[in-house]
């Protein structure tokens, strides 16, 4: 049988950056030739942190609608909302009568949280619980995450075993993979892209003029002030994104040219703007189709909770089971 393969996204912005696209998200759609993959908007997450609650089903569904755009096949994979299978909460409950407090307080994810948050609420602290439940009520035994999320795969783990000791045997340990290939780095000049850095990023929704402002403010090589300074691109990030869109020899012609000084880095910028266009360019127009029709989004986030819930029903029935809530006062 097909790995089933199992990963959350948060609807926390407009649109995917293509940080995440490069990144994580193509790593996953891959996945989709091979495996069963059951890919969910998680909201349930998403309100862990401060939040605008009207906002909230537009960004779902625009994240949805990216997904799509990007290439997920509804007739291959589910995609699906996180709330439209409350058994994920349930189980979350289940679960977290194995789990010491205190695994979950020292994982980084909730202290960095915290830290930058200041957030202190019970939905944050058990966020880890909602993620392993996410996971382990389809039994997923692959989970394509950014590197970030590697501590809450651990835990995962650790959960399953906990429980299966305690309860018997019931879930599988999940594997958590990386997509190696990809870091995309920002364009301020620091790290990574990130949609929580304000003018790092470029999302699948910029329009061609939007991506050539931002990148004509990027950050370059800083030994570069004028044309004829020197530069070297390995200390570049628009050189580092050029690897992602531009044909190899051209990327080669742009190094030794802003090694001797001859090319600028403007010119540069514009011949990488050309390229994420054109690359860009399908995927944002079939991101306008399903705009325009958002109906048919719809139509695939429920026939994704349909596909799904009856597989995370029959989980939550076992973990039930198992754990002796049996139902006394039900006739059926
Ligand atoms: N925590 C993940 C993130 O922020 C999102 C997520 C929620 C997830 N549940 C999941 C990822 C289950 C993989 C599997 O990126």
């Amino acid at each position: 049988m097909a790995q089933r393969v199992f990963s959350g996204v948060q609807p926390t912005a407009d649109s995917i950056h293509i940080g995440n696209y490069l990144g994580a998200v193509k790593g996953m759609l891959r996945l989709q030739e091979e495996c069963e993959c059951i890919y969910s908007v998680v909201d349930y997450h998403a309100i862990t942190v401060p939040y605008e609650p009207a906002r909230l089903p537009g960004r779902v569904l625009s994240v949805a609608t990216d997904y799509l755009a990007a290439g997920l096949d509804p007739n291959k994979s589910a995609l699906m909302v996180q709330s439209d299978v409350p058994e994920h909460v349930e189980l979350a409950w289940l679960l977290g009568v194995a789990v010491p407090v205190a695994k979950l307080r020292q994982l980084p994810t909730y202290k960095d949280k915290r830290a930058r948050t200041g957030n202190t609420n019970v939905g944050l602290l058990c966020y880890p619980l909602l993620m392993a439940a996410d996971i382990l009520i389809y039994k997923a035994e692959l989970v394509p995450v950014g590197r970030d999320q590697l501590p809450h795969i651990e835990i995962t783990r650790e959960i399953a075993r906990l429980f299966n000791n305690t309860f018997g045997e019931t879930f599988p340990e999940p594997q958590g993979r990386v997509n190696a290939a990809a870091v995309v780095p920002g364009l301020d000049g620091g790290g990574a892209m990130s949609k929580s850095v304000p003018g790092s990023f470029i999302a699948l929704s910029d329009p061609p003029e939007e991506i050539r402002q931002k990148l004509s403010r990027a950050v370059t090589d800083p030994a570069r002030q004028r044309r004829r300074d020197p530069g070297e691109p390995a200390r570049c990030n628009i050189y580092t994104i050029h690897g992602f869109y531009t044909p190899e020899a051209t990327c080669q012609a742009l190094a030794q040219g802003c090694r001797a000084g001859e090319i600028g880095c403007l010119e540069c910028k514009r011949t990488l703007a050309d390229e994420m266009i054109a690359d860009l360019a399908p995927l944002q127009a079939r991101r306008a189709e399903l705009l325009a029709h958002p109906d048919t989004v719809r139509d695939v986030l429920r026939e994704g909770a349909r596909r799904v819930r009856p597989l995370a029903q029959v989980t939550v029935a076992e973990v039930r089971a198992k754990m002796g809530l049996v139902g006394v006062a039900r006739t059926t």
